[in-house]
């Protein structure tokens, strides 16, 4: 099959003397590459439908356990993790677990869980709250720029919260009402799980993955240079201009 194609292309390329190919007959061809989809005036399909999807599949999962108070998570999110979204977003998913080193405790009487952060009940209002924007916007896109103007902006919890939802087109609304509901403190509860069944269990924070896996110089290469750490990790065919950079 590869080999008549490859065969075909060069008879075609022959006959019409390198101008122009020829559609190939099985459409299992056309999104070969680009010079053919254009012969059989398909790019936008092969773009969104073949091309976009494998380079999706290529992108390299970028995990941050972190919590919403200390310090070093806000100086991570603030610098790198945002530089990466800015510039090499289309490599990487980036998914944020805003949990920690807290702890939970069920309380049969209430059917409900109870959470004790590191930086007190400040902390844990605002791990529930970024628990609730990443639920109701689950697009990175969308979430992304939340989480990072609140752990970049000093101030009372819930009026950073508020300030940042309407800066960046969060329904502050919505987020009030998972936040004072059983789904909210579920959805919670599934981080604390998510945290706590780390292999290897994190010894801090913040606590990188890369597709799953850590090391202590993954860790410490991601909170100098995440970009690089991206870039290095990503072996898909079309690496973004600001990888070449840094190579
Ligand atoms: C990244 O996310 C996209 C969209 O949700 C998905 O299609 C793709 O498979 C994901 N890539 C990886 C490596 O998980
Ligand atoms: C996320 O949102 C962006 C910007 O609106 C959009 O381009 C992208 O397709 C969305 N991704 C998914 C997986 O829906
Ligand atoms: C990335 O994450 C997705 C969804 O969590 C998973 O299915 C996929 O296997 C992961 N890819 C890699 C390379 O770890």
């Amino acid at each position: 099959m590869y080999t008549s194609l490859a065969l075909s292309t060069i008879l075609l390329f022959c006959i019409h003397g390198g101008l122009t190919i020829d559609c190939p007959k099985s459409s299992a061809n056309w999104c070969d590459n680009r010079e053919i989809a254009q012969a059989c005036g398909v790019v936008n399909q092969c773009t969104k439908y073949v091309w976009a999807v494998g380079a999706d599949n290529d992108r390299v999962n970028f995990t941050l356990y972190y919590e919403t108070l200390c310090p070093d998570c806000r100086q991570f999110i603030s610098t790198q993790v945002w530089q990466a979204f800015q510039s090499i977003s289309s490599i990487v998913n980036i998914t944020f677990v805003p949990y920690g080193n807290a702890r939970e405790v069920y309380r049969p009487e209430t059917q409900l869980y109870q959470f004790y952060c590191q930086h007190g009940s400040d902390e844990c209002y605002g791990n529930l709250i970024h628990t609730c924007v990443i639920s109701l916007y689950p697009n990175t896109t969308a979430h992304l720029p939340f989480i990072y103007c609140t752990e970049s902006t000093e101030g009372d919890v819930e009026t950073v919260a508020g300030k940042c939802a309407e800066k960046t087109s969060i329904d502050y609304n919505k987020v009030t009402s998972c936040v004072q509901s059983r789904v909210g403190n579920q959805l919670q509860h599934l981080y604390a799980v998510q945290t706590e069944s780390l292999q290897p269990p994190h010894q801090y924070v913040p606590w990188v993955t890369i597709n799953g896996e850590h090391t202590e110089e993954m860790e410490q290469e991601a909170e100098s240079d995440l970009v690089g750490l991206l870039c290095k990790t990503y072996k898909g065919s079309n690496p973004p201009a600001q990888c070449k950079k840094n190579l």
